[in-house]
């Protein structure tokens, strides 16, 4: 039976104490059906701890914390069944293949060996790992270990996904890999609490992302909200005629009344942009004056620009 129909994972006030240090401290979390969340942050920032209380694996201290409406303290029996976690570090036996790897989890799972043997090859083969099927996975690459990990979490298909730094340590083509497993998943309607250090990466998988830090969470949104929340978009135009610089700027100030940001190259200028309607205006201007553009583009701040003004706020 549901007893909550929007949200996977409610949370309020959260709190972890080991000793007198808070490592999770009064958060809260409304994380809704079939999303990928992100829970962003740096080391020791309280992720795992979070994931944690959240899968049934750690008592919490302070707060409440409701998955699929199933209260974390008196009915993990009601939620086990439907989650899984990932964890931080590879929980596979490196001297059994990847497919006797499986295997074992699917009979632990109580499926019969013809089952777990079709299963084993069904989910290799989903992840790019049916070649490496009879290899010991102490041979396999990190990206594929990490894909086995997923694998070995999905046997019997979750509701709910915890990733715990799915691709931390990965280079860019394993992390790529990865991420379309993750994508794969989120399709077949799985929601995934995925904690991880990298921007990039919640910027890429997640509908929306919490920012957490020495165990608060500090941000929350989606990536275009977060990048929004700390200021304006960045217009780069690049000449094609170095010597029209001087003329170019002053044209911008004042016909927009802008602050140029400093640029190190000779044909570039940079323009801090609230609205983007303003852009078309210092184009149709640049233009009325003949001077001529090879590129332009208008960026958002960067989710590590986010980062950083985010946990410096925090610093002062
Ligand atoms: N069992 C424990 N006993 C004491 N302190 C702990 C324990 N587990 C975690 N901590 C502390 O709690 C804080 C949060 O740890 P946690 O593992 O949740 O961080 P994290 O965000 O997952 O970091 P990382 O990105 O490094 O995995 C850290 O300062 C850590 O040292
Ligand atoms: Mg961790």
């Amino acid at each position: 039976m549901e007893k909550s129909r929007e949200y996977a994972i409610e949370v309020r006030g959260l709190t972890k104490q080991f000793g007198d240090f808070k490592a999770v401290n009064k958060i809260d979390l409304n994380i809704e059906k079939g999303m990928v969340y992100g829970f962003l942050g740096p080391n020791g920032a309280g992720k795992t701890t979070t994931v944690r209380m959240l899968a049934t694996l750690l008592e919490i201290d302070g707060g409440t914390a409701t998955i699929f409406g199933y209260d974390v303290q008196t009915e993990p029996k009601k939620i086990r069944p439907r989650i899984a976690l990932t964890g931080q570090y590879s929980s596979v036996d490196e001297d059994l293949t990847g497919k006797e790897n499986l295997v074992m989890i699917c009979r632990l799972m109580g499926f019969s060996r013809k089952d777990s043997k079709k299963r084993a090859l069904d989910l290799l083969e989903a992840f790019g790992l049916f070649d490496a099927a009879n290899k010991q996975t102490k041979e396999y690459s990190g990206g594929m270990r990490r894909r086995l990990d997923i694998a070995a979490s999905i046997v019997v298909t979750p509701d709910l996904l915890f990733l715990d730094e799915p691709t931390t340590g990965l280079d860019p083509r394993s992390r790529n890999q990865v991420w379309d497993v993750i994508r794969a998943l989120t399709k077949a309607g799985t929601t995934v609490l995925l904690t991880t250090q990298y921007l990039e990466e919640a910027d890429q998988l997640a509908d929306r992302i919490a920012v957490i830090d020495k165990g608060e969470i500090i941000a929350e949104g989606t990536a275009t909200e977060l990048k929004a929340s700390v200021g304006s978009g960045m217009l780069h135009l690049t000449l094609k005629n170095e010597a029209d610089r001087t003329q170019a700027e002053s044209l911008i100030e004042s016909s927009v009344g802008l602050v140029l940001s400093e640029s190190s190259r000779a044909a570039e200028v940079l323009v801090k942009v609230e609205d983007p309607a303003i852009a078309t205006t210092i184009l149709n201007h640049l233009a009325e004056a003949g001077i001529e553009l090879v590129t332009f583009s208008l960026s958002q701040p960067s989710l590590d620009e986010v980062f950083l003004a985010l946990t410096e706020e925090e610093e002062a």
